[in-house]
């Protein structure tokens, strides 16, 4: 029979997209479209006295201009709400949206944006993350704003430690979360070597090339079916409904074609668009302009790690104690509690007290970016173990292997990792040429580094029928950016037995889709695969059933054929796919198993790790590195397509290098932004790229579809640890910040 898994089949929308006929939001023309502008704000921290719309609306093609009083009634907002909208009486980073201008063309629309006036009365803005903590920073939210806010399930990924009563804390501060093991005074004391480190990350822009765009379409029911670039249409649905203060099932998402999204194209300015259109009565479209992406959008929160740990000589770690500070720009959100776990769960440390701080800045509003908080965190954690290695004379990757959690070890929040690979990818590491092959040479450094990410879940459904073709449709309310439809399809099609052509795959709007989660969190093979999974294993058993009725055979001598059932053996006792479909429905509508949220999210969770081989050559005079040689081997549970998942590996590892050496968000003392383009943001070209070679090892997941456990956020993550510590091997230069600049090298 067709065993269609582990094939490595081609993503079904590669053609489309390289010919040019996939669609994306910005292709969409519809009758009356208007089109719409932003204006935002120059300052980071200011109060709006006054906005002059007169001149912008008196521009012949002008339709309408609206500030943030004009759209929506008065009264508190809690960030999930501002952060969508437009500001009112305050800006809170340069870049907020404060006007928004329709008209009959784009360009119309941009000159008339230009043409609003308002008038700021500049407040002191804080940048740095440690000064927005002392007493005398200027307070950029009130926290009575936050109030309550249903989280609509974005990740899904972790939970426990001691939240800090954040009324207590300084001002900025929105979150602050505390896990601790053991002692760790005793920790230190009974150590050989203590080390203390400080490391900082920056504010990292994921760079998707599409920029955010939506057009939202007013319905005679007073309800609004938007058309957007998103990564998760009932997230987005979720969000927009609760900012506008309407039921859900009012609000449509019509998910297109997402060109990059990384955590990025979640719900950004979806419920403003629909705001407007809502108003005029007519459809209309943003899209946002490149400098916008940077402004506005949500890039990595930039941290900071405080490490100290210890360790024996034998190899034990004893302690491992941080603090972590994250800055979360202007809105709250970023992943503390997830960076904790990382940093306190790969390694079996005796005693541990991490303690994590989201802290507000001047800067624009955080959001997702593959690995949310675990790039940073690794960064800091895997150089700190180079370093204990060193100081205690043991091989790096064997004091890892020594140390390295495993199944059932329990993370900082108490529960135990499911099946983890993180002891089989270092040692397919240190089997590996590139590790065998290290040696003395004037320069040249090798180093290793792991990281993972334990795997986001979500409850979420899927449909499957049969066509009277004899083939089947797959409905599905997830949406495709790392070519998932392609290995759904590949799922149906091992449990149909059918070949994968039989298998049609489709995403639908909000309205009528089964419920998925957001692609992100390294889920949707996971999670909607499982899903596709049950409902396919659903479909079969009453194809059996009709068949064996049909046939008047025994459904157990029965078997799938390519188009048919037939009783075994005998070749022209048979009836097609086809006739079945004409003679009675075979619909499977199946949820996942997998559940809500707290601890038992965690148990079901399918950790990915990695370990990053890299081999490095630095200019003692220009401090310039060069990446020679960079091996990624991860565990994937089971590659379902394995040429899906190298492309995923070797993208992640792709922006691994771009937070390694390259990228960087920069602003001045007063909140200015520094590079809000691609001009001046350094993002990794292709030619900079170093060869890059990925090996895939397969622990299975007993929960994930067939063993798969979740791809793509792992490979993110350990890159810029691993050229850190093959830097520090070739010229023994400790470094501290990212990226690695020449200046830093020197
Ligand atoms: Mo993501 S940060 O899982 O797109």
């Amino acid at each position: 029979m067709t065993t269609v898994l582990g094939k490595p089949l081609k993503r079904r929308d590669a053609e489309p997209k390289l010919r040019g006929d996939a669609r994306y939001t910005d292709d969409l023309h519809l009758p009356g479209l208007l089109h719409a502008r932003l204006v935002t704000s120059p300052y980071a921290h200011a109060r709006i006295v006054r906005i002059d719309c007169d001149a912008a609306r008196r521009t012949p093609g002008v339709v309408a201009v609206f500030t943030g009083h004009d759209l929506l009634p008065e009264g508190p907002e809690p960030a999930e709400r501002a952060r969508h909208l437009l500001a009112r009486d305050k800006v809170i980073y340069a870049g907020q949206p404060v006007a928004i201008v329709v008209a009959e063309s784009p360009y119309v629309a941009a000159d008339a944006a230009a043409l609003v006036e308002v008038e700021y009365d500049e407040l002191p803005a804080v940048v740095d993350p440690l000064a927005a903590m002392t007493p005398e920073a200027p307070v950029i939210r009130p926290k009575e704003l936050e109030g309550e806010w249903a989280e609509a399930g974005m990740h899904a990924t972790v939970s426990g430690g001691e939240e800090l009563d954040v009324r207590r804390l300084p001002a900025n501060v929105t979150n602050a979360v505390r896990f601790q093991r053991g002692d760790v005074m005793q920790g230190f004391a009974s150590a050989d070597v203590v080390i203390e480190r400080t490391y900082r990350t920056p504010f990292v822009h994921q760079a998707y090339l599409e920029p955010h765009a939506s057009v939202a379409v007013p319905r005679p029911d007073g309800g609004v079916t938007i058309y957007t670039t998103t990564q998760g249409q009932f997230y987005c649905r979720n969000v927009t409904a609760t900012t506008l203060g309407l039921p859900h099932e009012m609000v449509t998402i019509v998910p297109m074609e997402v060109g990059g999204g990384f955590g990025g194209k979640t719900v950004l300015l979806e419920p403003l668009v629909a705001a407007v259109a809502l108003r005029l009565g007519r459809p209309v479209k943003l899209v946002l302009t490149r400098t916008e992406e940077f402004l506005l959008a949500t890039p990595a929160p930039a941290a900071i790690f405080e490490l100290r740990a210890g360790a024996r000589r034998d190899g034990t770690l004893t302690a491992l104690r941080a603090r972590v500070i994250f800055d979360s720009g202007a809105y709250p959100g970023a992943p503390v509690t997830i960076a904790l776990l990382l940093l306190g769960g790969t390694y079996r440390w005796e005693h541990l007290d991490l303690l994590g701080y989201e802290v507000l800045t001047n800067k624009p509003g955080t959001g997702a970016y593959r690995a949310p908080g675990v790039p940073q965190a690794t960064f800091a954690l895997e150089q700190l173990i180079d370093e204990l290695a060193r100081a205690i004379g043991q091989d790096p990757l064997e004091l890892r292997l020594r140390n390295a959690a495993r199944t059932g070890d329990l993370q900082p929040n108490g529960v135990p990792w499911p099946p983890i690979g993180l002891v089989d990818v270092l040692e397919r590491a240190r089997q590996h040429p590139l590790w065998r092959s290290r040696q003395r040479r004037p320069n040249e450094g090798w180093g290793i580094a792991v990281g993972g990410w334990p795997g986001g879940i979500e409850p979420c459904a899927a449909n499957i029928r049969l066509n009277h073709d004899g083939t089947f449709t797959v409905t599905l309310g997830a949406i495709d950016i790392t070519g998932t439809h392609t290995v759904l399809a590949m799922i149906a099609a091992e449990v149909l037995e059918q070949p994968v052509e039989r298998i049609r795959v489709k995403l639908l709007p909000t309205d009528g889709a089964p419920y998925a989660g957001m692609s992100g969190g390294s889920k949707i093979t996971y999670t909607v695969g499982l899903a596709v999974q049950a409902a396919a294993e659903d479909a079969k058993r009453q194809l059996l059933e009709i068949a064996a009725n049909e046939l008047e055979a025994a459904p157990e001598d029965l078997e799938l054929v390519d188009g048919a059932i037939r009783v075994r053996g005998m070749p022209d006792r048979q009836i097609t796919l086809s006739e079945i479909a004409h003679r009675s429905m075979v619909f499977g509508g199946k949820y996942a198993p997998v559940y809500g949220t707290g601890r038992s999210v965690v148990r079901q969770q399918s950790p990915g790790f990695n370990a990053q081989i890299a081999h490095v050559a630095v200019d003692p005079d220009t401090g310039e590195v060069e990446v020679l040689d960079l091996v990624a081997i991860q565990d994937v549970g089971r590659a379902l397509n394995p040429a899906l998942v190298e492309e995923q590996v070797h993208g992640g590892v792709g922006q691994g290098i771009g937070w390694a050496l390259h990228e960087a968000m920069r602003w001045s003392e007063n909140g200015q932004p520094l590079n809000p383009s691609f001009l001046d943001y350094d993002l990794p070209k292709a030619s900079q790229l170093p060869p890059i070679a990925v090996e895939l090892v397969e622990v299975p997941s007993p929960i994930g579809p067939f063993g798969a456990k979740g791809v793509g956020e792992p490979p993110v993550v350990p890159t810029a640890a691993a050229i850190a510590n093959a830097i520090a091997d070739a010229i023994g230069v400790h470094l501290s910040e990212l990226p690695i600049t020449p200046e830093r090298v020197l």
